[in-house]
């Protein structure tokens, strides 16, 4: 993959046009935006579940790595290529935060990737769905994004079919192709365009 060059074949785009957009979102149950310090103990509780991070290539998270990691995405704004941030899902009813969604734009950062993950309770209540539902609207419709990438593990079947709910399309296998808990893993990569993407 190429940078991004404006039209006129301008430097390469290190950032999304309009990436100093607003990130708080709202749907039917739901406030999304960006982590907070205060959303310590809510993250650490479902992040340090060895079931929550069963297909994602990491360990449960400690505490401190879980300070470190909300205190080293404070005043990070979306857009930056390379750069992950993470948003909060936080529930209207309780006011408590219950998931997570990452997104990195990529090196042509028209392209972005989203990673999520959330609590077990508040799971199968299509939460998740809703939230990244929401989401990619926005990505699409005030960033302008072209395409919305995921990968996910070939057993990690919430995920697979939430994304499939979202009407991503299962574009690769890869085999082996990163390195989990002592063995090697595969993947499925899934995507979706601006005009695929329902409105
Ligand atoms: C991936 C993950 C976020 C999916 O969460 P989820 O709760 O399954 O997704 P949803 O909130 O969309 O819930 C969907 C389920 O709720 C059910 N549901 C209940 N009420 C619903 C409603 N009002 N609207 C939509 N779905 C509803 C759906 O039927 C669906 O069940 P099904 O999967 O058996 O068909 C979650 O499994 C997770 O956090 N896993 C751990 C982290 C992880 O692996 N992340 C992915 C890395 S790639």
């Amino acid at each position: 993959m190429v940078p991004y060059r404006n039209a006129a074949g301008g430097p390469p785009a290190r950032r999304i046009p309009g990436s100093h957009l607003s990130m708080n979102l709202e749907t039917k149950r739901t406030k999304i935006r960006y982590l907070r310090r205060d959303d310590l103990e809510d993250f650490y509780a479902f992040r340090s579940d060895p079931e929550v991070c069963r297909y994602q290539g990491y360990d449960p998270i400690s505490r401190r790595s879980a300070v470190e990691f909300i205190e080293s995405l404070q005043g990070k704004e979306f857009g930056t290529a390379g750069e992950w941030v993470q948003l909060g899902v936080v529930l209207k009813e309780t006011g408590r935060m219950i998931g997570d969604v990452g997104l990195k734009p990529e090196l042509d950062v028209r392209v972005v990737e989203f990673g999520i993950s959330f609590s077990p309770d508040f799971q199968g209540r299509g939460l998740a769905s809703e939230a990244v539902g929401a989401t990619m609207d926005h990505l699409f419709d005030r960033y302008h994004v072209h395409r919305v990438i995921g990968s996910v593990d070939v057993d990690n079947v919430a995920c697979i079919r939430l994304m499939e709910r979202l009407g991503f399309r299962r574009e690769a296998h890869f085999r082996n192709s990163f390195f989990d808990h002592g063995v090697w893993r595969d993947e499925y990569l899934y995507a979706v365009l601006d005009n695929e993407w329902r409105r």
